[in-house]
């Protein structure tokens, strides 16, 4: 039986929850929380689960084979460096932090001590980027354009710079992900962000409501990821499309429709990528073979890069190079 603990106690910790619940030989023996009430009241729902409000306590107290972690990007760094040190893998959600002080203490930390981990990625697990990344394999792709519009999640902490990161660093960091994951790495950022709206309509928003960023890529494609949390609910638009010799494809949040030579076709998700993130990351944790884990640390961390470098380039109004 694993015995996983998960950090965090909301939307997220609830999302994980849920599906390790329906595994076999799996247990959330533990739960932490800001407090040990609210870690209590998540624990509640599952049958072997005990409550914490501090962290150090549940890692001496419970024998933990795995745990979770979701929790806001602020809230990155002693978790990860107290598993690292005690040998336990981790599944941690993403982006790893607001910039790249703590990923790159966490680096450090794991070469040193090698371990088991897997970052919330999801969209690699997807059937849909499966097809996708085989039709680019038989194409010349030129460009990528596509962006993340939608409303503004109403967390407080996902509002402010300091706790969130932004926009590009906490949510448009999947299709950053997408492309480096569809198109390779990412040799140089540029970005413009700008401040319309939001600010003015709620207290408290230091976040960017607008931004695009034009990518160069490694291979000489070029791409464009834009994105806005200017949009009222129920409004949304959120894919990229690649442009290539063969044709077009979009993707979006759950299917690829693709327009070769003019012939239109499209390949629906039909297994969830969050299970299969999970069930690759235990397959990880109980036999040491990794291999099925399409997002580990090290490779989250390029994509971090990417991001946080798109933050410097709109601060400077420079270009900004990666280290590759
Ligand atoms: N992969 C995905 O599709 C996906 C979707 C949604 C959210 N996420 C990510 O999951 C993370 C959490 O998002 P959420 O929607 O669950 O946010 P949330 O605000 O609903 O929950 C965050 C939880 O973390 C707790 N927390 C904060 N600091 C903590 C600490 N030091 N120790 C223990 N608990 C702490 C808060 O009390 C809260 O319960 C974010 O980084 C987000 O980007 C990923």
């Amino acid at each position: 039986m694993l015995k996983i603990g998960i950090v965090g106690t909301g939307w997220f910790s609830g999302v994980h929850g849920k599906i390790l619940s329906t595994m076999e030989g799996v247990q959330i023996k533990a739960v932490l929380g800001t407090t040990k009430q609210k870690a209590d009241e998540f624990a509640y729902e599952f049958d072997h689960a005990k409550g914490y409000g501090n962290f150090v306590e549940m890692l001496d107290c419970e024998k933990l084979d795995a745990v979770y972690i979701c929790v806001p990007p602020f809230a990155h760094g002693e978790l990860e460096l107290q598993l690292i040190e005690r040998g336990i893998p981790f599944l941690v959600e993403k982006p790893l932090s607001v910039d790249l002080e703590v990923p790159k203490q966490v680096i450090s930390k794991l070469q040193r001590n090698p371990l088991i981990t897997s970052v919330g990625y999801h969209f690699r697990y997807r059937d849909s980027v499966k097809f996708l990344k085989n039709e680019l394999e038989n194409s010349t792709l030129g460009m990528v354009t596509g962006g993340w519009m939608g409303s503004m999640p109403t967390v407080s902490w996902w509002r402010n710079q300091e706790t969130s990161g932004g926009q590009f660093v906490e949510q448009t960091t999947h299709l950053v992900d997408l492309l480096r994951y569809s198109a390779g790495e990412v040799e140089e950022v540029y970005a413009v962000f700008g401040s319309r709206s939001l600010h003015k309509t709620y207290d408290f928003v230091t976040v960017p409501d607008i931004g695009t960023v034009t990518l160069k890529m490694k291979s000489g494609v070029i791409a464009n990821l834009s994105n806005t949390c200017i949009l009222p609910d129920g409004d949304s638009k959120v894919g990229l499309d690649y442009y290539s010799d063969k044709g077009i494809l979009h993707i979006n949040h759950d299917r690829l429709e693709k327009s070769i030579g003019g012939l239109k076709s499209v390949h629906q998700d039909t297994v969830d990528p969050y299970l299969l993130e999970n069930e690759a990351f235990l397959h990880a944790v109980r036999t040491g073979d990794s291999s099925r884990v399409l997002s580990n640390y090290y490779d989250a961390f390029r994509t971090q890069e990417v991001a946080v470098a798109a933050l410097k380039s709109a601060e400077s109004g420079e270009p900004v190079k990666i280290n590759l």
